[in-house]
């Protein structure tokens, strides 16, 4: 597998921030098989690699990384059909956003509120990646993955996976598990998701009333596109934070000040505010500091207006949180993962 190996290899283009970082060896994962051979020959004491999807929620310091692995599984297929259900498998390295094109061609609807979220497919779980009302952990079914420390290949089910609002068990256990397929439940009677207001509204606009699946995914990527920054020309991961839970009494005394404040009531009982409404209350929205800046269009999303560094970013992060902090008394967390350590 030697034409698999990089060394001195720059991240750069790896990462939808563009932020600059190397890793001294970058191995490319074609096949289930690559990956079990580089379990077998890592010895315990080795430092865990760094796993790339697409790179499109991860910040990256400068240092040197010591082992980058790029997962490029590919491979679809449907495996299935389990009464009201179809299930589908894709390789961790698929693109996301041409995997859910691919089931709605296909006829088996479910995914198409999650149209153009940038990565792979073996990613999306890492972080239960949502979007206009739903979350992937609803039309989850199981996941293959490697455990990198032992070699052993084991299934996840949902249980095992803890999914909760952008997260998992593998968002805190970053280098140990390699996702290598994922495989979904989607409703053989399906019914649109149309709960997410804005995606309603921009139905109506267009004059439908009763979506086909294809008409969401398009309506979809349409407000994405008008939104969010083109990952191809401004570098960015997305949401930069996670919208923070408040429990009740804090919801309740922010709204008496701020009626306005977009919130969402939880099912335990706890609030979720909009980070990017707070955010711009406190005059981020299209403002830079230096090479980085808080998106003209959605606060949330912090963007690489070019050559920033990791650090840049997250010194713009804590300047931001410290102003939401001080002026709402809400603590914002990072949704992206922080890559920082040299030689990790
Ligand atoms: N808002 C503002 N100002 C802003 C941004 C937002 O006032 O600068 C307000 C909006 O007007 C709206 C509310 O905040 O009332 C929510 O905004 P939006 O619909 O844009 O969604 P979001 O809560 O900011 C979340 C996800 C996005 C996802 C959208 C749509 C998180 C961290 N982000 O953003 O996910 O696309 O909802 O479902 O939950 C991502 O994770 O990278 C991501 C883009």
């Amino acid at each position: 597998m030697h034409d698999l190996f990089q060394y001195d290899a720059d991240l750069t283009a790896l990462n939808t921030f563009r932020l600059p970082a190397c890793a001294r060896t970058l191995l490319r994962l074609r096949t289930v098989d690559d990956a079990r051979a580089f379990a077998a020959a890592r010895h315990d004491d080795d430092p865990l690699p760094l796993i790339l999807g697409g790179g499109s929620n991860l910040v990256l310091g400068g240092g040197p990384l010591a082992v980058v692995l790029k997962v490029e599984i590919g491979g679809r297929r449907k495996l299935g059909e389990d009464g009201d259900m179809v299930v589908v498998e894709a390789g961790a390295g698929e693109s996301w956003h041409d995997f859910v094109r691919w089931t709605l061609v296909e006829g088996w609807p479910g995914l198409e509120n999650l149209a153009l979220i940038p990565g792979t497919v073996g990613a999306a779980p890492i972080q239960n990646i949502g979007a206009y009302g739903l979350e992937m952990a609803e039309r989850f079914d199981s996941l293959t993955a490697l455990d990198l420390g032992s070699g052993e290949v084991r299934q996840f089910d949902a249980a095992a996976c803890r999914f909760g609002y952008r997260e998992s068990v593998f968002k805190h256990a970053p280098g140990r598990w390699l996702v290598v397929a994922v495989r979904f439940r989607l409703p053989r009677r399906w019914q649109p998701r149309l709960d997410y207001g804005e995606l309603g509204c921009e139905l109506a606009a267009r004059g439908i009333v009763v979506p086909t699946p294809l008409q969401v995914f398009d309506t979809v990527a349409a407000i994405r596109r008008r939104k969010l920054p083109d990952p191809a020309e401004l570098g960015s991961v997305g949401s930069f934070f996670k919208n923070p839970l408040v429990d009740t009494a804090r919801a309740a005394a922010l709204l008496a000040v701020h009626p306005e404040l977009p919130h969402y009531p939880q099912p335990d009982g706890r609030v979720k505010l909009a980070a990017g409404w707070l955010i711009e209350r406190c005059g981020w929205k299209g403002r830079r500091l230096g090479s980085v800046g808080c998106h003209s269009s959605q606060a949330l999303v912090l963007v690489n207006h070019g050559g920033a560094t990791g650090a840049d970013v997250l010194e713009l992060a804590a300047r931001v949180r410290g102003t939401v902090r001080e002026r709402f008394g809400v603590d914002l967390e990072i949704e992206p993962v922080v890559i920082f350590d040299e030689e990790q």
